[in-house]
C-alpha cells in the first residue's frame, strides 16, 4: 500500500521504517527540513535499536522522507504521528496535531477516491469528534470521501522496532468496515496467531492506549506502596512480588519497585486521562492516588539518604540520569526531582550516566558530570542510584573509595552489599 506519515518523531519515524520493512511505499513528512534531510541520509532523527539499519535498507526506495504534502493525495493511508505534549494542568495540547489535520485535510481536499487518515499520535476520546475530525474536513473543504480513524501505538522506548514488528494487539478505530479493511491491508503481514486485532471505534481505541498505560503505571504504583510498606516491616518486596507475579491474573512484569516511573508516556497519559476525566466532572481516585505515589518515591530516597548523611557540605554520587537504562531520554526521569531537591539544599552534586549526560547538563548545567560511575563515587558521602543500567550492577571497589560508603538504590541494581551502608528503597 501507498503509505504517508505525518510526523518523524519517535512514532512517526519508527513506523514509517518499520512500514517500508513489510513491503509499503512510504513517505515520511516532517515539518522540520533538517529531519528530513536526516532521516534521507539513512539515519534516523531518535537513537533506538535496529532503526538506523531499516531506514539504510529502505531510504530512496520504497522510503521517502520530504517537508512536501504532495504524496499524500497519492498514497491509501495517512497516519498522523505529530506529539500531543502536556499542559500546565496534564491535559494534552492539540495544537501540532490539529496543524497536521487540517493540512492533511487541505492536501485531500481533491481527492475524490476514499482516503483514510488515522491518527496514531495519544489522544483522548472526546477529541477525536470534538476536535480532530472537525479540523480534518475544514482542511478539507467538507470531502466526505475522507475518513479519520484511530490506531494506537503501544511501542516501548529501547525496543521500538521490535515491538512495532511483534504486537501483542492491534487496535482498529475505526467508523465503517470499509477502513477497518484498509488497516487490515496495511497490518496485515503483522496479523498472525501471536496477536490479536481488536476492532473498534476510535473513541474506544483512543481509550484503550489511556488504559493500557494507566493500568502499567498504577500497577507500578501499588507495587511501590506495597514495597514501602515491605520496608517499614524490614521485608524484601522484591520476594513478596516474585510470589505475587506466580498468579497468572497479576503475572511477573512490571512488578519492580523502587524510584518509580517517568519517561514520554507514562507521567503524561495519566495526567492526560485524570484531566480529561475531572472536565467530566469525574475524579479518578486510583489514577490520582497513583500520580502521588509515583512522586513521593524520590522523596523516600532522599529520606534515606538523610536518615545516613548529614548533608550540609556532603557531596552526594548521582548514578544514573536517563528514565530508564538504554536510553539517552531524560524526560521526566526520576532523576530530575531527586537532583533539584539536592541542589535546592546547596548540595555538591557529582552526576553520572553512560549516555544521558548531555541531555541533563542542558537542564542543570552547574553540576559536575563525571566521566565514569567511578569517578562520580571517589571521595563521595553518598550515592543513589536512579536507573537500573547494567554496568551499575557490577561496581564494587568503586564504593571503597567514596569517603562514606553510603548506597541507597532506588532500582535494586547493585550487587554488592557486604561493607557499605546499602538501602533499598522497597527492601
Ligand atoms: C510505555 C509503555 O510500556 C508502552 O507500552 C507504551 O507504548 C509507551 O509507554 C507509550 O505510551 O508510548 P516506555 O515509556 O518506553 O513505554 O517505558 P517502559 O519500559 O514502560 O517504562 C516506563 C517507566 O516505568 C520507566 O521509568 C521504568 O523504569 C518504570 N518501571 C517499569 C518501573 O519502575 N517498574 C517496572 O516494573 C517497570
Amino acid at each position: 500500500m501507498r503509505i504517508t506519515i505525518i510526523g518523524s518523531g519517535y512514532v512517526g519515524t519508527t513506523i514509517a521504517a518499520c512500514f517500508a520493512e513489510l513491503g509499503h511505499e512510504v513517505t515520511a513528512i516532517d515539518i522540520d527540513e533538517a529531519v528530513v534531510e536526516t532521516l534521507n541520509d539513512g539515519r534516523a532523527p531518535i537513537t533506538e535499536p535496529g532503526l538506523d539499519e531499516l531506514l539504510e535498507k529502505h531510504i530512496g526506495n520504497h522510503l521517502t522522507a520530504t517537508t512536501s504534502y504532495d504524496a499524500v493525495p497519492e498514497s491509501d493511508v495517512t497516519f498522523l504521528a505529530i506529539g500531543t505534549p502536556s499542559n500546565e494542568n496534564g491535559s494534552i495540547e492539540l495544537t501540532g496535531l490539529e496543524a497536521a489535520a487540517e493540512a492533511t485535510g487541505d492536501a485531500l481536499a481533491d481527492k475524490s477516491d476514499r482516503h483514510l487518515v488515522i491518527i496514531k499520535s495519544t489522544v483522548t476520546p472526546p477529541s477525536i469528534g470534538a476536535v480532530l475530525e472537525p479540523v480534518v474536513s475544514k482542511g478539507a473543504n467538507g470531502n466526505d470521501a475522507i475518513e479519520v480513524g484511530m490506531n494506537p501505538e503501544f511501542l516501548r522506548e529501547g525496543s521500538a522496532v521490535s515491538d512495532f514488528l511483534n504486537p501483542d494487539k492491534l487496535v482498529f478505530g475505526t467508523r465503517s468496515a470499509w477502513a477497518t479493511d484498509r488497516l487490515h491491508d496495511v497490518f496485515e503481514p503483522l496479523i498472525g496467531t501471536e496477536s490479536s486485532v481488536v476492532e473498534t471505534d476510535p473513541e474506544t481505541a483512543a481509550m484503550i492506549k489511556y488504559a493500557n498505560n494507566a493500568f502499567f503505571a498504577s500497577k507500578i504504583s501499588l507495587v511501590n506502596d506495597l514495597g514501602n510498606i515491605c520496608k517499614e516491616f524490614g521485608l524484601d518486596a522484591y520476594e513478596v512480588m516474585d510470589a505475587i507475579g506466580l498468579d497468572d491474573r497479576i503475572s511477573d512484569r512490571f512488578l519492580r519497585s523502587g524510584v518509580g516511573w517517568g519517561g514520554s508516556c507514562f507521567p503524561k497519559d495519566v495526567n492526560a486521562i485524570i484531566a480529561a476525566a475531572r472536565k467530566e466532572g469525574y475524579d479518578p481516585a486510583v489514577l490520582e492516588a497513583a500520580v502521588a505515589v509515583n512522586d513521593r518515591q524520590p522523596r523516600r530516597m532522599l529520606e534515606l539518604l538523610t536518615s545516613h548523611v548529614a548533608l550540609e557540605d556532603a557531596r552526594i554520587a548521582v548514578l544514573g540520569l536517563s528514565f530508564k537504562p538504554d536510553t539517552d531520554d531524560i524526560r521526566n526521569s526520576r532523576a530530575i526531582p531527586v537532583v533539584q531537591s539536592l541542589l535546592d539544599q546547596g548540595v555538591e552534586l557529582a552526576a553520572y550516566d553512560p549516555v544521558a549526560a548531555d541531555e541533563m547538563a542542558a537542564l542543570f548545567p552547574t553540576i559536575e558530570y563525571a566521566d565514569s560511575a567511578g569517578d562520580a563515587l571517589f571521595e563521595s558521602d553518598g550515592a543513589l542510584i536512579l536507573t537500573d543500567w547494567d554496568e551499575f550492577s557490577d561496581l564494587e571497589s568503586e564504593f571503597d573509595a567514596m569517603a562514606t560508603p553510603v548506597v541507597i538504590d532506588g532500582r535494586r541494581c547493585i550487587n554488592r552489599r557486604d561493607g557499605i551502608i546499602y538501602e533499598g528503597l522497597t527492601w
